[in-house]
């Protein structure tokens, strides 16, 4: 879809502010203020775009809270496995239960799951109570969404299949006063063959470097040391730059820039001093990459590595392009570079066709990959992706059994390398208070574990020295040196 609204973000500005008029008078009628509830499901992405939602709703007015009984409830929805979306579902009749007690009450729903066209019938067809839903594409219209539904009464249906707009200039609610993440590129072209992020998310488009580095300091003015550098395939940033429509008549990009090189620019950014990325794919993981990342002082020394199996026949149904023995080299080579990364993974257990051999591949690479931890999946048929087509899927009773070992062996191997940096003084980016113990604060490591230590709330969005006095598994205890 094109917007060829030159002045969309004024527009959209210009929505708000009616919204605005709207939410004074209502809250005039009640006596009390609006609220609004913004409920992610799914991964950082999603996670980044609520952000934005609920930094449309505050500008309107509306109040952030928790609980799902308020004046808007959105879902900002995944669709990467089949229970996702039934979950979703199984929500709505009790988000119904507080509209009828509220009937001013809003019902949005947005993200992945709504890109699917049966979804979509489904909630014209069966579930009328639900007001507005959008897709991944034009959350930037949230305002406009309200406003058109507040004028027509009527459920409101926007799903655009794709687009090369990206409008980024409207405010946002971070969760984080000292972290962030920026979006690098949307969309995914590498279609493995189980997943449905392709078909929902679009083909891939990177964002221009200096709207990136733009944003980057921006939020470093607002008190940001950490950010988090997202796409669908990291990596492969820059590649169709030439291409897209922002990047014509800006005079930066000249040639290729590759993720390394916007890497290296994004490290100039003075007051910014953790740079993580989300995700990487190890088909496209370049030499120039890892370089770069040894000899950076603020990239953090933990990758994020997906394998999805270690079975090189798996992984070519899979459509992944590399095999196992590639994925180990790749490995070695990033620990002979960075000796203290931390890597973690996605693994997915079950794919159609998965033999115990090549289960047991999988074992062997989370052996030999040595792991700090991994998110583990059962494979999840997902509809109008090639593999949902393939035969000999996987019975129940097969793949609950190789998903418990595989638990076990990646708590074994997370244990045995968990510990490897006790003694150490580390610098520590401190989130919160702790949530179990009075008198701790809790930060995060560059290597992503978290660490306990005796502080005060003073101490939260500060990087601080603490030794690292004692393992408990996934965490550290430590003391701060002052
Ligand atoms: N079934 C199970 N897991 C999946 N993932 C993606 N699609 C599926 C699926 N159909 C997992 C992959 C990916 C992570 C975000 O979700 O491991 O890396
Ligand atoms: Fe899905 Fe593969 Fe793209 Fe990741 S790289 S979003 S797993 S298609």
């Amino acid at each position: 879809m094109q917007v060829d609204r030159a002045n969309e973000a004024d527009i959209q500005r210009a929505y708000i502010e009616k919204c605005r008029e709207y939410l004074l008078d209502k809250e005039k009628e009640l006596g009390r203020p609006l609220t609004a509830c913004v409920n992610t499901f799914g991964c950082q992405m999603n996670a980044r775009d609520s952000e934005k939602l609920l930094g449309i709703l505050e500008e309107i007015g509306y109040k952030p809270v928790e609980t799902e009984d308020a004046d808007i409830v959105i879902y900002n929805t995944c669709t990467v496995r089949e229970n996702a979306n039934l979950r979703v579902y199984g929500r709505l009749g009790q988000l119904h239960k507080f509209k009828e007690k509220n009937p001013d009450m809003l019902i949005i729903l947005c993200g992945c799951m709504m890109q699917e066209p049966e979804v979509v019938e489904k909630i014209r067809k069966s579930y009328r109570f639900v007001d507005i839903v959008f897709g991944t594409f034009n959350i930037f219209k949230l305002a406009e969404l309200i406003h058109t539904r507040l004028n027509t009464g009527s459920q409101i249906i926007d799903i655009w299949k794709g687009t090369d707009y990206v409008l980024e200039q409207l405010p946002t609610d971070r969760k984080y006063k000292f972290k962030s993440g920026v979006n690098i590129m949307y969309g995914c072209d590498n279609f493995c063959s189980y997943c449905i992020v392709p078909y929902v998310r679009g083909r891939e488009m990177s964002r221009p470097p200096i709207d990136i580095i733009r944003e980057s300091e921006r939020l470093v003015a607002d008190g940001v040391r950490e950010i988090m550098y997202l796409g669908q395939n990291v990596n492969s940033y820059g590649k169709k730059l030439e291409e897209t429509e922002e990047a014509k008549g800006s005079q930066d990009v000249t040639e290729r820039v590759t993720f390394a090189d916007l890497l290296k620019e994004l490290e100039k950014i003075e007051g910014l001093d953790r740079i993580r990325f989300m995700t990487p794919h190890p088909k496209d993981f370049s030499d120039e990459l890892i370089e770069t990342i040894a000899a950076s002082d603020k990239v953090c020394h933990h990758l994020h590595l997906p394998l999805q199996s270690g079975s090189s026949r798996i992984l070519k149904a899979m459509n992944r392009h590399y095999t196992k023995e590639q994925y180990l080299a790749l490995v070695d080579k990033i620990r002979e570079k960075i000796p203290d990364v931390s890597i973690t993974t996605d693994i997915i257990v079950g794919f159609p066709g998965e033999t115990e051999e090549d289960f047991e591949d999988t074992l062997d690479v989370v052996r030999q990959a040595k792991y700090d931890s991994a998110y583990t999946f059962i494979y999840s048929k997902r509809t109008g992706t090639p593999a949902a087509k393939m035969e000999n899927q996987i019975d129940e009773a097969t793949v609950k059994n190789r998903f418990d070992r595989l638990l076990a062996t990646v708590a074994e191997v997370s244990h045995s390398v968990s510990a490897r940096f006790e003694g150490q003084v580390m610098d520590v980016l401190v989130e919160g208070l702790d949530d179990h113990e009075e008198g701790l604060v809790t930060g995060r490591l560059k290597s992503n574990m978290l660490v306990h230590f005796k502080g005060k709330e003073e101490l939260i969005g500060q990087i601080v020295q603490v030794k690292l006095t004692e393992c408990k598994g996934f965490y550290y205890l430590g003391e701060m040196i002052n």
